[in-house]
């Protein structure tokens, strides 16, 4: 019998770190280092979550929790699994997870469309422009979505 494979989102633990750090050197230009990622999942055991499918992780995103607004730190998907629909369900998973009425705010660089068409499918709207914001010099897009509560559906 054919069996497909299910993706499974969970939080994070400290033995994930160095497959999360694979996955940030196959993903970004400036990666962040594994004891940046470690103190992240200590900071933020429910909203540092990990993709799996057949145990293996696909996929991360964490938020951090600022104080006047949570920031979407970083989002990732292995380059191998991209299009499958996976950042997404991290970020979904993500927003359900954070408290409403609160900002969720983010940087990408000007350069990353993909990162950028999926953040305003997701409902967010650039808000500001930081010049030189990276480490090569780009331009940082500050994004910005205000959570609201999921109404609630008569039975
Ligand atoms: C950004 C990233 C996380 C998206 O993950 P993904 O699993 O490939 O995205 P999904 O399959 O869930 O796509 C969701 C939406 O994102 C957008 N999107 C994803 N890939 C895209 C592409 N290549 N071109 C244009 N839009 C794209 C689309 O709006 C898509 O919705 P659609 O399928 O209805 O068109 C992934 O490309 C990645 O890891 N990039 C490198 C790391 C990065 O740049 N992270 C963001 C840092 S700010």
């Amino acid at each position: 019998m054919l069996t497909i494979a299910k993706q499974n989102i969970r939080t994070v633990t400290l033995d994930d770190i160095d497959a999360i750090s694979r996955l940030e050197e196959a993903s970004f230009k400036d990666p962040y280092p594994s004891y940046f990622l470690s103190e992240l999942a200590r900071d933020n055991p429910e909203t540092f979550l990990v993709l799996t499918v057949n145990n293996e992780i696909l996929g991360y995103g964490v938020v951090d929790h600022w104080e006047d607004h949570d920031h979407l730190i970083s989002i990732a998907v292995r380059p191998d699994s991209r299009r499958k629909g996976f950042g997404e369900a991290l970020l979904v998973e993500l927003e359900k997870r954070l408290s409403k009425e609160r900002l969720l705010r983010l940087e990408v660089r000007q350069s990353n469309l993909t990162a950028i068409h999926l953040y305003s499918k997701r409902g967010f709207t650039k808000t500001g422009l930081v010049e030189g914001y990276y480490g090569d010099g780009e331009n940082a897009i500050i994004m910005e979505k205000r959570l609201v509560k999921e109404p609630l559906v008569e039975s």
